[in-house]
């Protein structure tokens, strides 16, 4: 079988000294002008790259590349358009990156060299730009072949890519960042792509422990009788309907020692959602596999805050259960008894992750007593009406979360917005006969009283819920997305935590 993954490094070197099969070099709008170290590299090939500036009217804009062909110890010179320097940053940078990884894979060059200098300007710190690079490449050239079983051997990949400068600055720590956070987001999307005749709640505790065992991680995976004896009546009745039987994972790492309260982070797990006994009609059923995107996202962070060393303690809890429909299956109308004591009234068993996420919050508050809880679901449709594709909405209750979140988001390229979690929204959520009905007014701020739903169960915990229902998926290949899970969230709480303090 063919090997699929791609290895990055970043060495000092002369270009013209460069030997690959294709050698990128990045051009800002206006501005085509050669620098000494790419004069002497025109130098060397014959002029060729001036030449064909002049001749072959190369603008630069933002996304255009043209190949030359050289074929001498570099087979292909690549010229890639940054767009204007004035609008250029590390969005741009990395998604031009992968767009051009992608385009070289496809033309089955399986090496090529970046050249650093000319994709900087004085903006940036190179460390940042070899990271962003490395990013760019290895989580744009993501394929999830897992499931193909013919010619396998024919399926294009990139073996190395080499980012080439004149720098004397050590970029180690950037490439080993850069690796864990690409190999986190890519196994994440590895989990949630997987069917879910295959990824069951059982299979994703299995998983997990493996995960654990490789990373000196805390695990626990809770059954359905320990579930059940905990009370949490929420995640069980939403459990009832498949034959796939719930789990409760519980991992803990400890990188800031005992005295230190954990950051939490509670993740959605639902390995498919049929919608229950108010099914999903087609095509909404389909894709439902993504809906433990949280939970597999929450999994692998915590992988990498333990290979990364962070100075800080963690615990991610995820109740993994499957939403189908049996004889056993909760209804519409049924009340339940959380996890802290509150009825709850079902309206929708569509609305499950509320459910199984009410009583994960609960204990997780309860019995970590933890300094914040995040919590990451695929958890309404509405998402999709807020922002579309392009970014994932939030809500927070703590001015420096929202602050830490707002960094992470700028440097992780993940796009998040906040919503308000304003008192009005509660007045949908009063039940006639339980405590709480568990959805609001139909069609009315589905992604805030979702929210407001969770909020009772956090006791009053400094709290940021990440609302994924549309961004833990991709519908195009395209910059570092490609078609399927997308890893959302990842990059973000690497980040978010990185910087924690
Ligand atoms: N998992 C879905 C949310 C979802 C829908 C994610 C589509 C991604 C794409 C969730 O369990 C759900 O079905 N929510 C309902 C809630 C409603 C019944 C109040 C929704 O958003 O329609
Ligand atoms: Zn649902
Ligand atoms: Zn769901």
């Amino acid at each position: 079988m063919a090997k699929l993954t791609t290895s990055v490094k970043a060495i000092k070197t002369e270009l013209s000294k460069v030997k690959d099969n294709a050698l990128l070099i990045g051009f800002f709008k206006g501005k085509s002008s050669l620098s000494p170290a790419l004069k002497k590299l025109d130098k060397r090939y014959g002029n060729v790259i001036s030449s064909f500036i002049k001749s072959h009217d190369f603008k630069a804009e933002k996304g255009e590349n043209q190949r030359i062909f050289v074929d001498k110890g570099i087979k292909n010179i690549i010229l890639v358009g940054l767009g204007e320097e004035e609008k250029y940053g590390f969005d741009i940078l990395s998604t031009i990156i992968a767009d051009v990884s992608k385009r070289l894979r496809d033309n089955k060059i399986e090496s090529f060299s970046i050249f650093l200098d000319s994709f900087t300007n004085g903006k940036f710190k190179d460390e940042e730009a070899v990271e962003k690079m490395a990013l760019g490449s290895l989580i744009g050239l993501y394929q999830f072949t897992e499931f193909k079983t013919k010619d396998k051997d024919k399926i294009k990949f990139v073996d190395k890519v080499t980012i080439m400068t004149s720098s004397s600055k050590n970029f180690d720590k950037s490439i080993g960042y850069a690796c864990i956070v690409a190999d986190t987001v890519n196994k994440t999307r590895d989990l949630v792509n997987t069917p879910p005749n295959v990824a069951t709640p059982a299979y994703v505790a299995e998983y997990a422990k493996g995960l654990a065992k490789k990373s000196g991680l805390k695990c626990t995976t809770l059954d359905e009788k320990q579930i059940e004896k905990m009370n949490m009546g929420c995640f069980i009745a939403v459990s009832k309907g498949s034959i796939n039987r719930p789990r409760l994972l519980v991992l803990e790492y400890n990188g800031a020692g005992k005295g230190k309260k954990p950051i939490a982070v509670v993740g959605k797990g639902i390995t498919f959602d049929s919608g229950g006994l108010n099914l999903k009609p087609y095509p909404y059923i389909l894709n439902m596999k993504d809906d433990k995107g949280g939970a597999v996202a929450a999994i692998h962070v915590i992988e990498a805050c333990s290979k990364l060393k962070l100075p800080l303690n963690l615990v991610v809890v995820a109740p993994l259960a499957e939403n189908m429909i049996d004889a056993d299956s909760y209804r519409p109308d049924d009340v339940l008894t959380a996890y802290n004591g509150m009825t709850v009234e079902i309206k929708n068993t569509d609305a499950e992750g509320r459910l199984v996420l009410a009583d994960a919050l609960a204990y997780t508050a309860d019995k970590f007593k933890p300094e914040v809880i995040i919590d990451i679901a695929t958890l309404t449709g509405a998402s999709l009406v807020v922002l579309g594709y392009v970014g994932t909405p939030f809500v927070c209750t703590d001015e420096n979360m929202r602050k830490k979140l707002n960094n992470a988001s700028a440097k992780s390229l993940e796009k998040l917005w906040e919503l308000p979690l304003w008192q009005e929204y509660d007045d949908s959520l009063k039940s006639d006969i339980a405590d709480i009905k568990h959805i609001g007014d139909e069609g009315e701020a589905g992604v805030i009283t979702a929210a407001m739903f969770l909020k009772n169960f956090v006791n009053d915990v400094p709290w940021l819920h990440i609302d994924i229902g549309t961004t833990v998926w991709s519908k195009a290949d395209k910059g570092m997305l490609t078609k399927g899970a997308t890893g959302a969230t990842v990059r973000l709480l690497i980040e978010m935590l990185r910087e924690w303090k």
